[in-house]
Parts: structure tokens; C-alpha cells; sequence
């Protein structure tokens, strides 16, 4: 079996095979995800909202991600596992290169952090230090607070360019990957197009270069909210494996998102 790395999946969107990736935060899901051959694996801050049932991902600490982190890495043998850095543990920079240290040694092989222009200085020193980034942009939840809600973002077209040259600088910076969340399918192509790097859209429309969903959601358990973008493939397939298995087809075939969970 071949290791699921950052050239693989650099490959992947050099060649339009889509990526598809899930959130895990155990180690028997992660060994479920793995064996039907999801490509990425992230250990999400989203786990303050599925696991600890709290309203958005604040309260979540770098102790509780490195937990998740180790439970995912033993259960993984081929995906690429990434974690997130919580909410303010990437606020200096030597703040930064202690916590990412953490989640590099829980397991992790790369870190996602939450953001675009003001964050390239640590991505660039991060990636000095050997610790590979996934920028995250869009809507990034940890500043729910600032949006005043989790709402889509990069509906005006100063907001889109904007987003567009800030994707630019953080590829420029230095991170390998972008996560994009809640955006009008139209910017998440443009983006898509203009990054060389693999672009993983969350509610980012169907021409993003891989997709991601949180498994809560992608199983229809969530304990709260059921976001638009996505969708439950467990009702449809009454098993556990079958549902990712179909996930995982649909994202390659690219017959999911559909535009019933895109944004126009
Ligand atoms: O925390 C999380 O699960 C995430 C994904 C939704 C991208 O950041
Ligand atoms: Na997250």
C-alpha cells in the first residue's frame, strides 16, 4: 500500500483525480476511513462542536486536538493525517512553534491554520521548521464572532478578489495545501485555477480539487446543525462503510457537491 503524502496529493491535482477527504478524531474511524482509501484524514477543531457538543470551536485546546491526533495516527496507515491549531494557539510566533510541535509529535504530518495575508510570516517559519501548512480561508470558524454568524463568505466581488490574492500569498508563503470553506462556487474554481497547490472545498462548490465533510455530518448525526453543503450518505446507504465508500466515489466521479450543497 502506498502512503498517502503532500506530492501524492500534488499529483492528484495535477492530474484532476479529485481528493477526498473526511474529519476523524478516533482510531477506529480512522482505520474505517483509511481501509475504504480516503486520501486525507483532519483531525478538525470542528471536534468542540461533534464531540463536546459546544456551540462553535473556541474552548478547543491544543491538549484536546494532540489527544484526537494520537487516537487517529494508530488507527491510520495510508491517508494523510493533517490537524488543526485551535483557536489562539497560533497567535505569536513562538506560541505557534510549541503548539505545532505538540500536534507534530501527536502524529500529525501537517498543521491547518485559520486565515490569509496576516498569517503568511507563520507559515513561512513553520515551513523553515519542517512542519508543512494547510491554510485554511473562506469561512474560518474560529472568527464566527467577527462574521457575527457562520455565514458565507466572498459574496462581493471586492471580498472575492481579495480572497483570491490572499490565497495567492499564502501558496507564495509557503503552505502545501488550502482549505476552503463556504464560498460561492464560482470563487472556489477561480481559486482552484489560480493556486498551483491542491485546493479542499468545504461548501465551495464542485470544481475545488478535493472535497471534505465533517464524518458527523457526512453520517447525518450531528448534534446540532446540518449544514447546507452537506449531505448524509448514511441514509442512503444504511452502512456505516458503504457510506463512505459512496462518499468517497461520489467525490472522485465528481457527482458530490451537487449545486443543492453549493452556494451560487
Ligand atoms: O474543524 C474542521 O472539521 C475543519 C473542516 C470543516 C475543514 O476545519
Ligand atoms: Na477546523
Amino acid at each position: 500500500m502506498k502512503k498517502v503524502t503532500i506530492s501524492s496529493l500534488q499529483a492528484q491535482k495535477q492530474s484532476a483525480e479529485k481528493i477526498a477527504a473526511l474529519t476523524a478524531y478516533d482510531a477506529s474511524f480512522a482505520k474505517l476511513f483509511d481501509e475504504q482509501n480516503i486520501d486525507v484524514l483532519l483531525i478538525g477543531d470542528s471536534l468542540g462542536m461533534v464531540l463536546q457538543g459546544q456551540d462553535d470551536t473556541l474552548a478547543v485546546t491544543i491538549d484536546d486536538i494532540a489527544y484526537h491526533t494520537r487516537a487517529v495516527r494508530r488507527g491510520t496507515q495510508r491517508a494523510f493525517v493533517i490537524a488543526d491549531l485551535p483557536f489562539m494557539s497560533y497567535a505569536t510566533p513562538n506560541q505557534t512553534y510549541s503548539n505545532a510541535a505538540k500536534i507534530m509529535a501527536a502524529g500529525a504530518s501537517m498543521v491547518k491554520l485559520e486565515g490569509g495575508q496576516w498569517l503568511c510570516e507563520t507559515i513561512t517559519g513553520l515551513v523553515q521548521r519542517g512542519v508543512p501548512v494547510c491554510a485554511h480561508m473562506g469561512l474560518t470558524p474560529q472568527s464566527v464572532h467577527v462574521f457575527g454568524g457562520f455565514k458565507v463568505q466572498g459574496r462581493h466581488q471586492e471580498k472575492a478578489e481579495q480572497m483570491v490574492e490572499e490565497a495567492i500569498a499564502v501558496q507564495n508563503a509557503g503552505a502545501q495545501l488550502l482549505v476552503l470553506e463556504c464560498v460561492p462556487s464560482s470563487l472556489g474554481k477561480r481559486i482552484s485555477e489560480e493556486l498551483t497547490i491542491p485546493v479542499i472545498g468545504i461548501g465551495a462548490g464542485k470544481d475545488t480539487d478535493g472535497q471534505i465533510l465533517v464524518m458527523h455530518d457526512m453520517f447525518g448525526i450531528s448534534a446540532n446543525y446540518m449544514p447546507k453543503f452537506s449531505k448524509n450518505y448514511l441514509v442512503e446507504t444504511g452502512d456505516l462503510r458503504k457510506a463512505v465508500k459512496k462518499y468517497i466515489s461520489d467525490v472522485r466521479s465528481g457527482a458530490f457537491p451537487s449545486t443543492a450543497h453549493s452556494f451560487e
